[in-house]
């Protein structure tokens, strides 16, 4: 299949994900002439199990989608417009605000970045030393692990999932950010979700599990689980930095994406 003709595909599915509430998605790169046809509800099963059965699809019905997309991707390119407009504004706010100390140090702030209609939302701790230079999110030494793993495992580029922060300046030393801090920044998160209105979200480490679960326990209790929220189900796995200063828990790292792979394959 063409790239341009993936594509278009892909773009419809999230179409048919935003306005009709049908899931469809293309299992993975490798292939792409193999299509699983998901559905939130219930009484869709049977249907999936039916294409899961078959799973090969010919090319006429890819003609077929690719047609309506050209009828109907129109209403739906102005929703995913929408939500980058809306998802501007939030990262305006961002590099402006000076709601906490951490903005008297900063050289950029590091608004979310990624897919306005992602279907999963990875949320870290602040900034670092890179982020901090570059303005983007995840994109030093934790970063390049965070990614290979949403490559390697989760078969997702950076541009189809989003990426973002409890905190968006660097914290001094990075340390932790403090309570504060905490509270005058992750409303942004929780705008940011809510126009993503995604159907996971990645907690990576203690703190951004403590905002998103309003849970204080342990890591290594959290971790590894999945915890249903109204609008969207959170899971907990470590953060890569202490993936990176503690490789013995590479493997579970590893066992944690397959877990959230295999979520997404499922809804
Ligand atoms: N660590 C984080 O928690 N966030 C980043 O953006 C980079 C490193």
């Amino acid at each position: 299949m063409s790239q341009k003709l993936f594509e278009d595909i892909q773009n419809l599915f999230e179409f048919f994900d935003q306005c009709l509430n049908v899931k469809f998605f293309i299992e993975s790169e490798k292939k792409k002439n193999e299509l699983i046809i998901t559905n939130k509800e219930q009484k869709q099963e049977d249907i999936r199990k039916d294409y899961k059965q078959e799973n090969k699809v010919n090319k006429s019905i890819y003609d077929e989608i690719v047609e309506m997309h050209m009828k109907i991707g129109e209403p739906y390119m102005e929703i995913k417009e929408e939500k980058r407009k809306l998802l501007e504004d939030i990262a305006m706010r961002i590099i402006n605000c000076k709601m906490c100390e951490l903005h008297k140090e900063r050289k950029k702030a590091v608004p979310g970045d990624g897919s306005p209609t992602a279907r999963v939302v990875f949320v870290g701790e602040a900034p670092g030393y890179e982020e901090d230079k570059k303005g983007k999110p995840f994109v030093g030494k934790s970063g390049n692990l965070l990614m290979s793993k949403i490559k390697d495992i989760l078969g997702l580029d950076r541009s189809e999932v989003f990426i973002t922060n409890i905190v968006r300046c660097r914290p001094p030393q990075n340390r932790t950010p403090e309570k504060n801090e905490i509270e005058k920044c992750s409303p942004y998160l929780l705008e940011e979700l809510n126009i993503i209105d995604p159907q996971l979200v990645v907690a990576l480490g203690a703190p951004a599990a403590k905002v998103l679960l309003m849970r204080d326990e342990k890591i290594t209790e959290l971790r590894g689980n999945f915890y249903k929220r109204s609008d969207y189900t959170v899971f907990v796995t470590f953060h890569p930095a202490y993936v990176l200063r503690n490789p013995g828990v590479m493997d579970i790292f590893n066992e944690d994406f397959k877990k959230i792979a295999e979520f997404l394959r499922s809804i």
